[in-house]
């Protein structure tokens, strides 16, 4: 089958290197000619475990474009542009309308659009119409992808939803995407056929419960800091429970990314425009109990070290996850540029991230007190304090005497509790986690 895919970021080009694994023609199309550049080379735009193999390998039956005719010769046409925060919380609709506009001169009849972008409930809708004189169909198959594991959870997904309209209009779209899919379908993945507002709803709702599991057991890590309690305790003695479950739970400096903070503050705009915002205010506690866990790793180095003014201190994590370059709403550099702006001189390690970081560095003009490395262990050197924000398998796998031979002061904030405590006491350290005191 030919397919085409608008927009090449973490989401479309995984996508469109992962439709020519399934044996189609596919053709990625993106504004951005650097990543276009990249991309035609076979050589990935951003760091994404199994990508840059994915793309060697699929190169024949793969090809890149800033061009939007060359959707023409497309039958099927995935959406996949980004629907970035606006300035008032909602999402931006800029680049989800401008595809669709870029595309309806190129739609025959018989064409299905697919949308896989996350929007406000109601998009689909309100496409479909623009999309009708064509003779085109339109569907939503919202897409649940994690960074990191994108490439696996594109090719092996959890589910599969399509959000399709009614009658035969749906019919068709939903025996076209099967088609598309039928790899993974045979391999018994389920596969729910709904309405558009449910589809488009199923996005937002799974990316409003995970954090908000992250964000309660955060507000449990507020509690045990009071009480002498351990969060990671309380979090394995309730995940044995299967309805609570383990995953999902570990307490620390909260969530980031370019999904989850923008998805929760999006729903709550939709909702508000709907005027059921009520039924959502408690994704604002959410919101707000993470925000707070930026502010804690300066507390704890405050209570330890005093005034942070002329003290220096590593920080191991730029990028908001481990295995990701993606820095967008990074809690480790969120951390890193607020102990800069409190005095402190900070160097950032991360082995992806620090390129990134870079350009935004240099916009904050924090470049003179906030440096960043690949190297995690020359960073280290003269330190006062060590904090864990991202748990990269390097960090964990540390030798805690090296590091502590190698700094001058004996404190490390493990942001993410992911550090062996017993381990790095023995080596001398002062350990403070997140809610383990
Ligand atoms: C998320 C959803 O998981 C995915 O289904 C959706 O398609 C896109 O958004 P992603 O942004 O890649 O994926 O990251 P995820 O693995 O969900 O982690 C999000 C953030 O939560 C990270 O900053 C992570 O460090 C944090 N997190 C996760 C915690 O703080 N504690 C946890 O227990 C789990």
């Amino acid at each position: 089958m030919k397919i085409s895919v608008i927009g090449c970021g973490y989401l479309g080009a995984v996508h469109a290197a992962s439709m020519a694994e399934l044996g189609h023609e596919v053709v990625g199309i993106d504004v951005n000619p650097h990543r276009i550049d990249s991309l035609q080379r076979s050589i990935a735009p951003f760091h994404e475990p199994g990508f840059d193999a994915l793309l060697l390998k699929n190169s024949s039956r793969l090809t890149f474009t800033t061009d939007m005719s060359a959707s023409a010769d497309a039958t099927v046409h995935f959406v996949a542009v980004g629907t970035p925060q606006s300035a008032d919380g909602s999402a931006d609709m800029t680049y989800v309308n401008s595809a669709i506009e870029g595309l309806l001169p190129y739609l025959s009849d018989g064409d299905l659009v697919v949308g896989k972008s996350t929007v406000p409930v109601g998009t689909a809708e309100r496409l479909s119409e623009q999309v009708q004189p064509t003779g085109a169909v339109l569907m939503w198959n919202p897409e649940f992808l994690r960074e990191g594991f994108a490439v696996e959870d594109t090719l092996s997904p959890d589910r599969l939803v399509y959000g399709v309209p009614a009658g035969d209009d749906g019919d068709s779209a939903t025996a076209i995407l099967d088609e598309v899919y039928s790899e993974i379908i045979a391999k018994g993945t389920p596969r729910l056929v709904m309405n558009f507002a449910t589809a488009e709803l199923v996005k937002v709702a799974a990316n409003s419960f995970l954090a908000t599991k992250i964000s309660f057991i955060n507000a449990m890590a507020e509690i045990a800091d009071v009480t002498g309690a351990n969060v990671t305790q309380l979090a394995d003695a309730i995940g044995y429970d299967t309805r609570i479950g383990r995953r999902f739970l570990n307490a620390g400096i909260g969530f980031g990314g370019g999904c989850l903070p923008k998805d929760i503050r999006g729903f709550v705009a939709r909702a508000e425009e709907l005027g059921v915002g009520d039924a959502l205010s408690f994704l604002k506690d959410v919101d707000d109990i993470n925000v707070r866990r930026r502010t804690r790793v300066a507390e704890i180095l405050t209570e330890e070290l005093g005034n942070l003014a002329g003290k220096t201190i590593v920080v191991w994590g730029i990028s908001f996850k481990p295995d990701s370059d993606d820095i967008r709403d990074s809690p480790a550099l969120d951390i890193a540029e607020s102990l800069a702006r409190a005095g402190a001189t900070v160097v950032s390690a991360d082995p992806e991230g620090w390129k990134p970081a870079q350009a935004r560095i240099e916009q904050s003009g924090l470049s003179d007190s906030l440096t960043t490395t690949a190297d995690h262990r020359v960073a280290v050197a003269g330190a006062d304090a060590l904090v864990v924000a991202t748990e990269w398998k390097v960090f964990q796998g540390e030798n805690a005497d090296t590091i502590g031979e190698l700094m001058s002061g004996n404190l490390v904030v493990d942001g993410r509790n992911c550090l062996d405590a017993e381990f790095w006491k023995a080596a001398g350290f002062r350990y403070r986690g997140m809610g383990r005191a």
